[in-house]
């Protein structure tokens, strides 16, 4: 049927018309919000990098968690950010360093917000690596024994969920045994299985004091050109025991995200990265971009590629968007 039986714009004639053909939803309950930590008391660092984002100290967290929760964002994801770095990033798996604290303090607080903390080395050591150095590299294998420990500390702690973003072959396996043995054996895994070695992870790298300090994430981070890869990735950390995946960035690569969610039953998140955000705010600053549009029809792509959940530092405004 053509034209003129068929007309388009039919239903598109009126609010209440478009919003029952929408065929793609967000709410509230679509984003999870990352938070920086760091030592000290009533403590908000702005990150100058990110509007609107700041470092903050575990009370200011534990009230931020808390306006969150109440605007129906589900869950945070949890950065620590220690107040001494060394070449193992030993407060990493310190039972009583931040993240820990952090996550504790939460807990306590919001016992239904859902607690998600990143496993990584690079905000803990001095280098900026996300692994151990050894010998000018990074050291695959000694590495998955402190991603290890440092999911444990986490667990202990009374984190909901643990993700491994470091990107070492194996840190998915080596964390689910870890937590077997430790006895958490209900505690999910959300693995940053296809992580690609981005520059849109720029003004992250000054929120969370993380940036390499020689060479590049490269060797351990996914080619943006890859995306056949990035299903391998995704399948072998399935097998290891992930219980849901994560493709990030996202805008560059909505193809993966379709292809990962299309292919594989374990839930496809996404991580709407700093660059991605930051990005927006630029523009809209300057005028160039109604920035709340711009970024409202961002998200809603990621949903439309097949992201069951969005990682975003726009999640609270979102929820003014999607409510
Ligand atoms: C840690 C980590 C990074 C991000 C999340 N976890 C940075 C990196 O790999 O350099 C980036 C998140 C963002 O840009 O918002 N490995």
């Amino acid at each position: 049927m053509t034209f003129p039986v068929t007309r388009m714009r039919r239903l598109r004639a009126t609010p209440g018309l478009r919003k029952l053909v929408r065929e793609t939803d967000l709410s509230p309950a679509s984003f999870i919000e990352p938070f920086f930590v760091v030592p000290g008391e009533n403590r908000r660092e702005p990150v100058s990098s990110m509007p609107g984002v700041a470092q903050l100290s575990i009370d200011r967290l534990v009230e931020e968690c808390g306006v969150s929760f109440r605007m129906g964002i589900p869950a945070v994801l949890l950065f620590g950010i220690p107040a001494t770095k060394d070449a193992l990033g030993s407060e990493s798996y310190d039972e009583s360093g931040i993240i820990a604290r952090a996550v504790t303090a939460v807990k306590e607080s919001h016992p239904d917000l859902v607690v998600i903390t990143d496993v990584c080395m690079c905000e803990y050591t001095d280098h900026g690596h996300c692994g151990i150095i050894k010998e000018g590299r990074v050291d695959n294998d000694a590495t998955l024994e402190l991603l290890a420990r440092q999911a444990v500390a986490h667990a202990r702690a009374g984190a909901d969920i643990v993700a491994p973003s470091d990107m070492m072959d194996g840190r998915v396996a080596a964390i689910r045994a870890a937590l077997d043995e430790a006895h958490f054996t209900d505690l999910p895994i959300l693995s940053y299985a296809a992580k690609f070695a981005s520059a849109f992870y720029g003004p992250f790298r000054e929120a969370a004091e993380s940036a390499p300090q020689f060479g590049d994430r490269l060797s351990y981070q996914m080619d943006p050109a890859n995306a056949r890869e990035a299903l391998r990735e995704v399948a072998l950390d399935i097998g290891e025991g992930a219980d849901l995946v994560m493709v990030k960035p996202a805008l560059s690569y909505l193809d993966v995200i379709r292809a990962v969610s299309d292919r594989f039953d374990v839930p496809v998140w996404a991580y709407n990265v700093s660059g991605e955000f930051s990005m927006v705010h630029a523009a809209a600053e300057r005028g160039w971009i109604d920035g709340d549009r711009v970024a409202a029809e961002m998200l809603l792509s990621i949903r439309r590629a097949g992201a069951d959940r969005i990682i975003t530092y726009f999640a609270r405004a979102a929820c003014g968007w999607f409510s």
